[in-house]
Order: structure tokens, then C-alpha cells, then sequence
């Protein structure tokens, strides 16, 4: 044993190395142990309310182009991120211009926030509007050209392909096609949701986006949930935890805040808003009218992994 680490605890041990390697590849190699492997500690998922982006998205100075709701540095991630697997942006697009985005993403969800256009997306099209839904198959670029001047919420999973310096899906091979989900349907389908009515059980009256090639999962993409929660006047989604992290589009939600591990948020129009990963959260509607938030998780892949861990939390910290 080395003289410096005789007495010692293995929780003090540097990292250790081959004594003799006899190529780079053996000097490469690095040993560690249960005494310091496993107290790394990252810097935490904040719960962070992006309110400058939406408001510079939504300025009629602000020339076309994509904003980032970019925490990298906080989260101590080397590339763009809200949360650590997810990024999310606003898209202004000013009338008669086209935006083109061509993200490292296995797909890309946008919600569209103001104005009217049409998205080309390889051999396909589609018109949208305010209110409208939309999910693009990553592998491809998608060009937005604004008929009305436009702003889009675009979400992706960016950051989960750089963690791990992987490319974006060959031409094509995306887990999703494009998919479009119209305002008038989503209120439809909300207002089903409530005609029909749930039992105490369900955790609130959320419409959940799938598609065909996802329908087995509910997911909207592999690894990402896409969900539009509403809260009616005076409600309160009880406080519960999860291990994937949201990443919110506050729609609509006068007098509505959330409170997250004991500190209350209050909405802000058109922010997005993180709740971190197993933080004790709860949504309430203070206001006259039906609240709206659009909830992305990275909840497919704590699906995939069995390891969601949703519970209610009857007596909150
Ligand atoms: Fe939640």
C-alpha cells in the first residue's frame, strides 16, 4: 500500500490510477469506491420562472429568431438546458418570415403561443393558429413561416442527446411523425374530460397528447410526456411529487400560483416554469376563470425505467 494512504478512510481516496499501464488506453482508466463514488453532488434543479424570454418573445422589436430558456449555468451542464434533458424556447417569427429550425432532438413539441402560419417539415405540411399543438420528428429541419406575426413554445430533448454526444435520428428514422393537435380539439377534448367526470383517485383533469406510434406508452414522444392541465376557478391540485422534472407553458391563469417544497409561485403570463424532480408541489387557482398550463415531463423515460415515484403527499414540508 502507498504511504499516503495508510490510516486513511476509502471516502478520502483520490481517484485512482493503473500503477504500470502499458498503453494509453490502460492510463486512461480510473478507479473509484463506495466510499467516493457516489457523493457528487450536483447543482440542484431550481424552481426557476423564465419571465424575460416570454417578454422579449412577445415584443413587436424583437426581430425573428428563437430565445432560449437556457439555466446551463446553473445546472452546470456544458450545453443548453432548462432542465437537465429538456430545453425549451419561444420562437418570434414576424409576419411573412420564415424561421428554420433543425434541432439534435428525437423530436421537437411546440405550442403555438400568438399569430398563424404554416410549418414544412419534410414532404409535409401543416397550417396552425394560436392555440394549436404540434409535434415535429427530429433528424429534420422544419421551416415556420408566419402568415400573422407568430410566436411558438418549442420543447425538445436537446439536452438528453448531449449528455451523451449522440446525434439526432437519420432522415426519417424519428420515433415520431408530424402530428398536429388543433386549439378546437384540445378544448373539446378538455371539455370531455369533464363531462365525464373523474373519481378522487385521479390526480386532476390534465389532457394527455399521444399519437399513433406512441399510443401504447400515452407518451408524445419516448421521452417526453406532453400534458394540458386545467384547474377550474378555485381549485387545487392536491400536492404530490414525481421524479421527472416539468417544464411548464403558463397559458392562462389569472390569480393562480403553485406551491413548490413550501414556497409559493406565482404565475406569470406565458412563463415557463420548472418543478423540480421529486419536489412537493401543488397548483392553485385563486382566479374566476378555467386555468391552463402545457406540462412537458422527461417522464418517458422514469416510465421506461419503472422509477416515476408519483404520490401524494398528504402532509406537505
Ligand atoms: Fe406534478
Amino acid at each position: 500500500m502507498p504511504d499516503d494512504l495508510r490510516s486513511r478512510d476509502i471516502g478520502d481516496m483520490p481517484a485512482q490510477r493503473a500503477l504500470a499501464p502499458r498503453s494509453v488506453a490502460e492510463a486512461r482508466g480510473r478507479f473509484f469506491n463506495t466510499g467516493n463514488a457516489f457523493n457528487i453532488v450536483n447543482p440542484p434543479v431550481p424552481d426557476h420562472a423564465f419571465v424575460d424570454e416570454p417578454r422579449r418573445a412577445l415584443d413587436e422589436a424583437t426581430p425573428t429568431g428563437l430565445i432560449p430558456c437556457d439555466l446551463s449555468s446553473v445546472l452546470g451542464c456544458p450545453f443548453p438546458a432548462t432542465s437537465p434533458l429538456v430545453l425549451a424556447r419561444y420562437g418570434r417569427i414576424r409576419a411573412g418570415e420564415t424561421l428554420t429550425a433543425d434541432f439534435v432532438t428525437t423530436g421537437t413539441i411546440a405550442y403555438v403561443i400568438l399569430g398563424s402560419g404554416i410549418t414544412i417539415c419534410g414532404a409535409e405540411q401543416i397550417a396552425w393558429d394560436a392555440g394549436d399543438v404540434f409535434v415535429l420528428p427530429g433528424g429534420m429541419a422544419a421551416s415556420h413561416t408566419a402568415e400573422t406575426t407568430a410566436v411558438l413554445w418549442l420543447v425538445t430533448n436537446e439536452p438528453q442527446l448531449a449528455f451523451e454526444n449522440a446525434r439526432a435520428p437519420a432522415f426519417g428514422q424519428a420515433p415520431t411523425d408530424l402530428v398536429h393537435y388543433r386549439a378546437e380539439e384540445i378544448d373539446r377534448q378538455i371539455a370531455l374530460l369533464y363531462e365525464v367526470g373523474r373519481n378522487a383517485t385521479i390526480a386532476g383533469s390534465a389532457l394527455v397528447f399521444s399519437a399513433e406510434r406512441q399510443e401504447a406508452s400515452r407518451n408524445i414522444l419516448p421521452t417526453l410526456t406532453a400534458a394540458m392541465n386545467s384547474l377550474p376557478a378555485g381549485f387545487v391540485q392536491p400536492p404530490h411529487r414525481h421524479n421527472s422534472v416539468a417544464v411548464s407553458l403558463i397559458i392562462r391563469g389569472e390569480g393562480c400560483f403553485s406551491v413548490i417544497d413550501g414556497k409559493r409561485k406565482d404565475w406569470s403570463p406565458w412563463a415557463t416554469t420548472i418543478t423540480p424532480p421529486v419536489s412537493v408541489h401543488s397548483h392553485h387557482n385563486g382566479g374566476t376563470e378555467q386555468a391552463r398550463f402545457l406540462i412537458i415531463q422527461d417522464g418517458g423515460i422514469y416510465y421506461h425505467a419503472r422509477a416515476m415515484g408519483f404520490e401524494f403527499v398528504e402532509h406537505p414540508i
